[in-house]
């Protein structure tokens, strides 16, 4: 699906990853993250959880988190996650990572979470009504992934400053400790053009599951209709498109929208132009629509069909 190179490893790798579970994934978690966890199957034991303990930092609504829990399982299998050869499981079912938290919440420093962009994103004007646990959850994420000693950690760009946060509590972790090497000093995996999906609304703001307007987004279970709709409405400027990559510069909305078609087709953002460049809107949306429905429709009705057997998903 992306023209991504497959990274280059020294030594033996395990890959981990996971998506919250609250709210519906949609095409940036998809071109972001789950692309990624199922080309990765190929090259090394691979571990892909459902993070149910970092879902309740925001909300704690047990019927809705079961089913969210279906969901999230059901989108990585649909979208190629293998579970005969990759596990899928929910963090809470291995108690060791949040036991490993607590061991990690003593190593990191406050002025180091202090930085964290996505808790001030979060917490927005609010910070002294946020939950400790949202305060702590890039901790949690470090856990998630030293428990194993995992070495690749495929995700989208906004989890860059959280994977940083993992090297440098390991490298502490290892020196406090005399245990040079003890644990991996992560690589991130991020590259490729659908590492950071924007809002349909406005090409300066991340595509979340959080935006109040639907129509920032396509949800993994939207279908044809509502994606063409959404792809139609998608905001964009006068201009046709540039001829090349550089004349995208100034222009989110636009580069956006070509990234999208060269993360879903498999090509970069200079074939794309090479293909489209010159021509309008009105010529590239309906064609990017299609390529959008024609990878995300299916992949919705799969999930329908997973999440149709609750009791076949939670074997
Ligand atoms: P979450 O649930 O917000 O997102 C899941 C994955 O989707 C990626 N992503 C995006 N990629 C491109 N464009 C976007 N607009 C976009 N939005 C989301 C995210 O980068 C992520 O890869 N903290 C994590 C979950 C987590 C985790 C971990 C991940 C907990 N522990 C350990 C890796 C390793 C999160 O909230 O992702």
């Amino acid at each position: 699906m992306t023209d991504a190179p497959a990274p280059k490893y020294a030594g033996p790798m395990r890959i981990l990853s996971g998506a919250q579970t609250s709210g519906s994934l949609h095409l940036g978690n998809y071109l972001g993250a789950l692309v990624k966890f199922v080309r990765l199957q190929d090259q090394a034991q691979c571990l892909y959880f459902l993070a149910d303990l970092h879902a309740i930092t925001v909300g704690r609504n047990p019927k809705k988190l079961a089913d969210q829990m279906r969901e999230v399982a059901a989108a990585y299998i649909a979208s190629g996650v293998d579970p005969e050869r990759s596990a899928i499981f929910p963090q809470s079912a291995v108690p060791e990572h949040v036991e490993l938290a607590w061991i990690f919440n003593c190593v990191a420093r406050l002025g180091w979470l202090d930085r964290m962009t996505q808790f001030k994103e979060k917490s927005g004007k609010h910070k002294e009504r946020s939950s400790v646990g949202l305060y702590t959850y890039p901790v949690l994420q470090a856990a998630d992934i030293l428990v194993y000693k995992a070495t690749h950690v495929p995700v989208g760009e906004d989890q860059k400053q959280h994977l940083e946060l993992t090297r440098d509590i390991a490298g502490k972790f290892n020196h406090d400790f005399g245990v040079p090497g003890f644990f991996p000093l992560i690589e991130p995996v991020i590259e490729g053009p659908g590492a950071r999906v924007m809002s349909l609304r406005d090409g300066k703001a991340k595509m979340s599951k959080s935006d109040p307007s639907d129509y920032s987004r396509i949800n993994l279970l939207d279908d044809a209709d509502t994606i063409v709709g959404k792809v139609r409405k998608a905001k964009t400027d006068p201009e046709p498109l540039p001829e090349t990559v550089e004349g995208l510069a100034e222009r989110p909305e636009a580069d956006n929208l070509v990234g999208l078609y060269a993360a879903l087709a498999g090509k970069s953002k200079a074939d794309v132009l090479g293909e489209y460049g010159g021509q309008g809107f009105g010529s590239f949306k309906p064609k990017l629509a299609d390529l959008v429905a024609s990878v995300v429709a299916p992949m919705g009705d799969e999930m329908r069909r997973l999440m149709n057997d609750p009791a076949e998903i939670d074997r």
